[in-house]
């Protein structure tokens, strides 16, 4: 039997944890033969009915799970950890600016970016899903100056997991015949759903669907508003959705992406397209444990303005929490 993964999930009470941890202790994240400790944390308050989720991961007498940390202390959760998922985060409260919410979730990525560094295995991986991602990804980055950079990621993998179904319903094939799309930007609706390199059934995609008018008005508006979509359906924001592309995030980081084909992952960006001290949306393929930026895409006009007002809007966040690094 391999040697378990620990891996730390925060908000482990709140609704994604609660379509995530059953999944990930099932083995859909790290694979059939990998077994996982899971260490939770939520706040005080939220403790309670994280136990009651805890009682429900026993019930389930997972084989992989080799054990279950519950608790409110960061340093406690994060105790050599392998892979964190930072889900946990303040929602947006009545009457509160995106301003409040950055300032209000910047405190809580300072304080756990900081246990990070303290007690996390010195490869810890990590993916930030709490909102504003991109921008608590930074922070988080900023206050773990011991541990890799690189190893500080966000999720943008539920908006491009979102856009290959657009393209696949219409162009009416199965979503594994689209290939090589990519997000660009913030995980906000300024992000910009790429057509341009994708490939469906290995045609390029914009040139199959040929329709302006459609890519403008129907395809980029709805990936980008897809969450508000959920919001009002649902009356709650997109969990199960977002917590399968959570999976799909790390395993594909962790195991690798398909031959032929990238993802989507916010890292940070060094120079590349132009863009520097962010985390960003970009098209990755993963190999042995680590991700590389697809270099050299050609970027029309078009593309370039959405990218760079996506950049603009990341660059504004960062100077709003700049007190806080
Ligand atoms: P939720 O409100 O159901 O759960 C959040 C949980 O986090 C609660 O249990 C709460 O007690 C806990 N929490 C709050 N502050 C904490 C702290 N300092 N430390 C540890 N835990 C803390 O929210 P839900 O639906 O699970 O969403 C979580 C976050 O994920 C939200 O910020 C949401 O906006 C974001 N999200 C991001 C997506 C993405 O694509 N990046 C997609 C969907 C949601």
């Amino acid at each position: 039997m391999k040697k378990p993964v620990r891996v730390a999930v925060t908000g482990a009470a709140g609704q994604i944890g609660y379509s995530l941890l059953f999944r990930i202790a099932s083995g859909a994240m790290l694979g059939p033969d990998q077994p996982v400790i899971l260490q939770l944390l939520d706040i005080t308050p939220s403790l309670p009915a994280l136990n009651g989720v805890v009682m429900e991961l026993d019930d389930c007498a997972f084989p992989l799970l080799a054990g279950i940390v519950q608790s409110d202390d960061p340093k406690v959760a994060f105790k050599d950890a392998d892979i964190a998922l930072l889900v946990g985060a303040r929602p947006r409260g009545p009457g509160m600016e995106r301003k409040d919410l950055l300032e209000a979730n910047g405190a809580i990525f300072t304080i756990q970016g900081k246990a990070l560094n303290e007690v996390a295995s010195r490869d810890v991986k990590v993916l930030v899903v709490g909102n504003p991602a991109n921008t608590n990804a930074y922070i988080a980055m900023k206050n773990a100056p011991d541990l890799n950079p690189a190893n500080f990621t966000a999720m943008m993998r539920l908006d491009h997991n979102r856009a290959l179904t657009q393209v696949a319903q219409k162009t009416g094939v199965a979503v594994t015949e689209v290939k090589k799309l990519t997000i660009w930007g913030n995980h906000s609706s300024t992000q910009y759903p790429d057509i341009f390199h994708a490939e469906v059934k290995g045609q390029n995609a914009a040139q199959l669907i040929n329709n302006q008018q459609w890519l403008e008005s129907e395809f980029i508006p709805t990936v980008q508003q897809r969450g508000a979509a959920i919001i009002k359906a649902r009356g709650l924001s997109s969990a199960a959705s977002a917590a399968n592309a959570a999976i799909d995030h790390i395993r594909n980081w962790v195991l690798g992406t398909p031959e032929g084909d990238w993802v989507t992952m916010g890292v940070p960006a060094n120079g590349e397209y132009g863009y520097s001290d962010l985390i960003y949306g970009y098209p990755v393929t993963c190999k042995d444990g680590k991700y590389s930026i697809i270099q050299g895409l050609e970027i029309s006009e078009f593309s370039r303005a959405r990218m760079d007002a996506s950049a603009k809007e990341l660059s504004e966040e960062r100077d709003a929490i700049k007190h806080l690094l």
